[in-house]
């Protein structure tokens, strides 16, 4: 039977995090670390699921179950994904999926929206429905609400399109930023990100003090656009001082960590030109930005702070068909 494999970067936020929840923009890099999706119809009326990266090695549900309580979490995207195009297309056979990460998914890279675009991606390639990229993204993040609840989007975005992305929520404008190279450092925590819950918190803040929260917001925004027109010419000390202030408004809004604060700094003393928490924070990774000749310098920094230097390579291809 016809199988269809499907492959989609992670991703890294290199500005804007938080603010873009609130119909802002952000700039996303997609990362060369490739989550992968395997599909193909089964006889049976059932769904077959194998994904050893978030720990379920085999899960079968049949196709009437589809869409009740009690999914484990490493599969609810899978199976929202599944139920969304069930509604639409389908032919009453089965399906059996897999899902492969080359790296673990606890480093914060998008797995969640990685896997919803790979599969989103190949059950249309499987049954042979035509779907522009728009039509992919709305599809891919009406089941990340679904799931998550919160969420602007920017990590669909990433696995679609892949490079380096302007991005504004919901998508409403995504634009491809022709940058050549990024040279950067990216360090992971060892702590895993509770992103809905960092957001809440944030809207909860903005709730309380709605002045102070959207001036930060306003400020960020400054960044982000400053940030766009600098990528493109490579200018990496400035954008190295955009990180820095960007980093500020994001301690501001209280959801900087002592590891990031202190891998951060490392990476600043050691020679990097900016750095910052990519993502919700709350742990997850740090990036820097770095001339070559300080790479290894501020590599080590990250270690000795207790920091993980992640080998991945920005601004990486989109969601691709593998066979
Ligand atoms: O934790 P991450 O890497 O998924 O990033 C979250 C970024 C936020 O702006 C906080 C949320 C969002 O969906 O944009």
């Amino acid at each position: 039977m016809k199988k269809i494999r499907v492959s989609t970067p992670g991703k890294l936020m290199l500005f804007g995090e938080h603010s873009v929840v609130y119909n802002k923009p952000c700039i996303v890099a997609a990362v060369d670390q490739r989550f992968e999706v395997i599909v193909e119809k089964l006889e049976k009326q059932e769904i077959i699921v194998e994904a050893p990266g978030v720990g379920l090695k085999f899960y079968r549900r049949s196709l009437k179950e589809l869409g009740g309580k009690r999914v484990p979490k490493g599969i609810r995207f899978v199976e929202a994904v599944v139920c969304q195009f069930f509604e639409k297309h389908g032919d009453g056979q089965g399906l059996r999926i897999e899902t492969r990460n080359h790296f673990d998914s606890k480093y914060g890279f998008g797995s969640s929206a990685a896997v919803t675009v790979g599969l989103a991606k190949a059950l249309h390639e499987l049954f042979e429905i035509k779907i522009s990229e728009k039509e992919l993204f709305d599809f891919c993040y009406k089941v990340v609400l679904k799931v998550q609840g919160v969420g602007s989007g920017f990590d669909v975005a990433a696995a679609l399109f892949g490079g380096v992305l302007y991005f504004v929520t919901g998508g409403k404008r995504i634009l491809k930023l022709k940058v050549n190279k990024l040279p950067m450092v990216v360090g992971y925590t060892g702590i895993k990100a509770d992103t809905p819950t960092l957001v809440r918190q944030v809207a909860e803040l903005k709730r309380q003090h709605p002045k102070k929260i959207n001036k930060i917001f306003k400020e960020i925004t400054f960044i982000v656009d400053k940030a766009k027109k600098l990528l493109p010419q490579g200018k990496w000390k400035e954008l190295g001082k955009l990180m820095n202030e960007n980093q500020e408004w994001l301690h501001e809004l209280g959801v900087s960590s002592v590891e990031l604060d202190k891998m951060i700094e490392v990476s600043i003393e050691a020679g990097g030109e900016g750095a910052k928490l990519s993502g919700a924070g709350g742990g997850d990774n740090m990036i820097v930005l770095v001339d070559k000749r300080e790479k290894e310098s501020v590599a080590k920094a990250i270690e000795v702070a207790g920091g993980e230097v992640m080998k991945v390579k920005l601004g990486a291809e989109g969601v691709r068909i593998e066979q």
